[in-house]
């Protein structure tokens, strides 16, 4: 196996050396920072927002967040401790950890958190959820009414073409308005070669019923 083929391998859930090169990977790559920046831009943040990363791995798009945020909250989620380290050594390396709360886990993790959160992103790590309709439903759960969740998704390897980015933006938008979310946007990211997509929709009311229109 190539050290290329390694280190992609490592991006679901980094674990020792080769997944701690794969974080400093995910930190430099020009196309990945263009990702998260213009995702955090999306979210349009205020210095009282309640911003949740899952998946933050090393914690690129949470120092962006914590620039924006001045007496909010910023949560990152990540199951592996070796993103969880980098993300924490880089927001305290950058003075950003004030407000910054990280945890070790899976999506059973989002519902211990203290509620309510304002807005709540994932960047490439939705390819990894197997049961995506339990990550939106317990999204749904910790957001504010009026709360937005977000999902860029970069097509990879064999997925990597504009129909692979297009197809998973559906299903997620089916998923999403699954359990309740309305209003969904979905917006083209260029960076490196296929542009990546983000899906965004708002929860609109605390409790969501099938049967109304
Ligand atoms: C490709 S990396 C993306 C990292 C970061 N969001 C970025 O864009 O730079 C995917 C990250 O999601 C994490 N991840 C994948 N599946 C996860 C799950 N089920 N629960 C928690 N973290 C997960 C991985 O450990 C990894 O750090």
């Amino acid at each position: 196996m190539s050290l290329k083929t390694a280190i992609v391998r490592q991006f679901g859930k980094p674990s020792g050396l080769i997944g701690g090169l794969a974080g400093h990977i995910m930190a430099r790559r020009s196309s990945n920072r263009i990702r998260n920046r213009r995702t955090v831009e999306l979210m349009d943040l205020k210095p009282n927002s309640r911003v949740l990363e899952f998946g933050c791995g090393p914690g690129l798009a949470l120092a962006l967040c914590a620039e924006t945020i001045g007496k909010g909250r910023i949560v990152g989620i990540d199951h592996s401790p070796v993103m969880i380290r980098q993300a924490k050594q880089r927001l305290a390396k950058a003075g950003l950890d004030e407000n910054v709360e990280l945890f070790t886990g899976g999506i059973e993790r989002l519902s211990d958190l203290a509620a309510p959160l304002d807005r709540v992103y994932s960047l490439n790590v939705i390819q990894f959820i197997n049961d995506k309709a339990d990550y939106y439903q317990r999204v749904f759960n910790i957001l504010a009414t009026g709360g937005v969740c977000f999902t860029t998704y970069q097509p990879r390897l064999d997925n990597d073409n504009p129909n692979g980015a297009a197809q998973m933006a559906d299903r997620i938008e089916a998923e999403m308005t699954s359990v309740g979310f309305a209003d969904v946007t979905k917006t083209k990211i260029s960076a490196g070669e296929t542009p990546a997509i983000c899906v965004s929709a708002i929860k609109q009311s605390a409790s969501y019923n099938a049967s109304q229109p």
